[in-house]
């Protein structure tokens, strides 16, 4: 369960919060939407929930553990094994092939041998078989969009993040995207929470948090 109390953000150079005061929680296995326009804090609050940003005032809670108690390797041990992030702005290594991309987590963590088969098998769900061996710059934005997916998913995380995973797809290529996510809630109970601007895409999701200018709806 990941819950978060008063959990409010200013960025410096800012005066008004980002976030103010969010109170929620999330249990295992749920499958989350979040929408909300642009500016009202829904990448703030992705990147927070997930330890990759720390709040400025409040506190984040996996299984009742306050993140801020958690010792600095434990949160490295966390992110790479139990946390899937897709970024808003997929963020590839240009000079590693998709797959390798894909595998970069695992390899971290040295099961590199153990989850080739699942790398193949997620680009093949991503629609992208047959492009294991291409370099982000011989994929279309979309193409490297969908690797940085099938990345989040090679450790078979506990909770994924998506930050508009289905941004840079046409409506067929974001259907897959949520179908995989659907399949891998149900199939997994993977804990499931992602941005999107698609009202079809954010109805997938059997809850919906709404974001406004730094608060829920
Ligand atoms: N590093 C930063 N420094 C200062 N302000 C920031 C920073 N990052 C975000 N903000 C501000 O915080 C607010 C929330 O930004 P955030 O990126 O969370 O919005 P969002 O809901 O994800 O928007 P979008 O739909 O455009 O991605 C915005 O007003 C933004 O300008
Ligand atoms: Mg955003």
């Amino acid at each position: 369960m990941i819950k978060t109390h008063n959990l409010t953000k200013i960025f410096p150079r800012s005066t008004v919060p980002a976030l103010k005061e969010i109170n929620l929680e999330i249990q295992d296995g749920e499958f989350v939407s979040l929408v909300g326009r642009s500016g009202s804090g829904k990448s703030t609050l992705l990147y927070l929930l997930s330890t990759l940003d720390t709040p400025s005032e409040g506190d984040v809670f996996y299984d009742d553990i306050n993140v801020k108690m958690i010792p600095q390797e434990e949160i490295f041990k966390l992110r790479n094994k139990k946390i899937g992030f897709v970024f808003q702005f997929h963020y590839l290594l240009q000079e590693l092939t998709a797959i390798e991309n894909v595998l970069l987590p695992a390899r971290k963590a040295k099961e590199l041998s153990q989850r080739r088969e699942l790398s193949l098998r997620l680009l093949d769900e991503v629609g992208l078989k047959g492009f294991e061996n291409r370099y982000p710059s011989e994929l279309s934005g979309g193409e490297q969009q969908r690797v940085a997916i099938a990345r989040a998913l090679i450790m078979e995380p506990t909770y994924l993040f998506a930050d508009e995973p289905t941004g840079n797809l046409d409506s067929q290529n974001g259907q897959m995207i949520i179908d995989l996510f659907d399949k891998i809630n149900r199939e997994k109970g993977t804990t499931i929470i992602y941005v999107t601007h698609d009202k079809e895409f954010a109805a997938r999701a059997r809850r919906q948090i709404s974001l406004a200018d730094g608060a829920l709806l």
